[in-house]
């Protein structure tokens, strides 16, 4: 491909991305593809020759439209956001034309800088400890591509630091999310995932945070049974209800058991992260400068593409010590010198794509303001829907807002009451107006709603509210 016929291609490519984004809040935001559907309508094989390109952007519409989930309409309330903005999509398209491979310092400089530099602004703009900074004695961080990426890599080097030999235990709350034991079933810490012999889930309260009691109670019969409790992962915003562990009182917890320094602490923030950029949200992260290391996702809820997780340690020594190994051909005179940072040795793979771009045009173009006006609106929506759920007499919420994220069910018990609230999210799902997940707690069906894609705005969650109204009548009623 030439570059003029880039340039002509890429215009239209980027007319089309532009269409979609106008036109996105108009498709069913679920797909109503069925198994085997797209794969069925392509060809079996590549072609032998090369096709015109306006097959492709016909076959862009004709099949893969039809079985995309539209994560960037503002009518997609499941799981937690996944984030594109203009500003984001303009840094995967740079990332993409420049190609560069970061792995080390010395295979593109501008890389690996702008990516510190990206993750200190964060840092400060988070109100992180000075421990997490690029400048301090042994912190810092970086870019992982997620963050369950992030939990591996904060217990790998849990392990490094633990040294060899000893029995090691890992702890996170039974709310965590599931990344955790699956980091520990790679680890071989676990042997699959129903394996607790050396993962503890802790309880949780009634406000679904870990217990630091139940934790501490653990930790004890552990260090008496001769176990190493090597990594406690504490959720700052968990995926069931974003609810927020006590970071203060697990460092508590760990300073008494004589583990502060020791036993590694990992705050997994994957969705919540982003609102410590406001003020007002920053009890969430108090005591965290008992962590040793820290992960957010600005692909959930900050307007940056996926992938970007941002990763800070405040131990690179045990991460390096534990990721690093350095082959002849990639032996480079910066990196003798000791003067760089080499991020091949902060994650799993050798070769890393320039993502920081992407962080650093979203943080120019919208500005902290701009973020931070962007999630109280998100948060000032998830208030209204909240009042409006209690304010209706069929539903009860179900657990404590703490941000973006409303959790409610229709009222009753037992069998009756679960097919009511499975009945109303199949129904609301197979509308194609808007699309939302569940989760289970204390043995009950709860709907969950996270406002946080992009454009979602007022009148979303008005008319998400309004379908939901009418759609329990019709359950209710049948
Ligand atoms: C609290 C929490 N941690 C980790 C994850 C996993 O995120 P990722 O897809 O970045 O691995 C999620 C996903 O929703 C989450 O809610």
């Amino acid at each position: 491909m030439s570059p003029d016929q880039f340039r002509e291609l890429g215009r239209r490519m980027v007319d089309w991305i532009a269409d979609y984004m106008e036109r996105v809040e108009s498709l069913l935001v679920l797909s109503r593809a069925t198994p085997g559907e797209v794969g069925a309508a392509l060809p079996a094989a590549a072609p032998e020759r090369g096709e015109p390109w306006d097959a492709i952007f016909g076959d862009l519409e004709r099949i893969i439209v039809p079985g995309l989930t539209h994560w960037q309409s503002p009518n997609f309330f499941a799981y937690f956001p996944c984030n594109a903005s203009g500003p984001g999509i303009l840094g995967e398209l740079l990332s993409a034309g420049l190609n560069v491979n970061g792995m080390m310092w010395a295979t593109s400089p501008a890389a690996t800088e702008l990516e510190t530099r990206m993750l200190d602004w964060m840092a400060r703009a988070m109100a992180l400890p000075e421990k997490f900074v690029s400048t301090s004695a042994n912190g810092g961080g970086c870019i992982q591509g997620t963050a369950s990426e992030s939990t591996l890599i904060a217990m790998i080097a849990a392990r490094a630091r633990a040294g060899p030999g000893a029995d090691l235990v890992a702890y996170a709350s039974a709310h965590a999310h599931s990344s955790i034991v699956k980091a520990a079933m790679i680890l071989g810490i676990a042997r699959g995932p129903e394996d607790r012999e050396r993962v503890r889930l802790i309880e949780v309260d009634g406000s679904y945070r870990t217990r630091p009691e139940a934790l501490e109670g653990a930790i004890r019969a552990d260090l008496e049974a001769g176990r190493t409790p090597f990594f406690v992962c504490a959720t700052v915003g968990t995926t069931s209800t974003t609810s927020v562990d006590p970071l203060d009182e697990i460092g508590g917890v760990l300073a008494r058991a004589g583990l502060a320094g020791r036993t590694w602490l990992h705050v997994d923030a994957a969705h919540a992260g982003p609102a410590m950029l406001c003020e007002e949200f920053r009890w969430m992260f108090r005591g965290v400068e008992h962590a040793d290391s820290v992960c957010m996702n600005p692909h959930k809820w900050m307007l940056t593409n996926f992938d970007c997780d941002l990763f800070w340690t405040s131990d690179r020594e045990a991460l390096v010590s534990a990721l690093s190994i350095t082959p002849e051909y990639l032996r480079n005179a910066a990196s003798e010198s000791g003067a760089v940072i080499d991020y091949r040795d902060w994650q799993i793979p050798l070769g890393r794509r320039f993502r920081a771009l992407k962080l650093w045009f979203v943080l120019r173009h919208y500005g902290l303001e701009g973020l931070r006006a962007h999630l109280r609106e998100h948060v000032r929506l998830a208030a209204m829907l909240e009042r409006w759920v209690a304010a209706d007499a069929r539903f009860e919420l179900a657990a404590p807002r703490t941000l973006n994220l409303v959790c409610f069910r229709l009222r009753g018990e037992g069998a009756g009451a679960e097919d009511a609230n499975r009945r109303l999210m199949e129904a609301l799902n197979a509308s194609g107006r808007m699309y939302l997940t569940h989760t289970v707690l204390n043995g009950r069906t709860v709907l969950r709603v996270a406002i946080g894609a992009s454009g979602t705005q007022e009148r979303h969650v008005a008319d998400a509210w309004g379908l939901i109204q009418r759609t329990a009548g019709e359950v209710l009623g049948a």
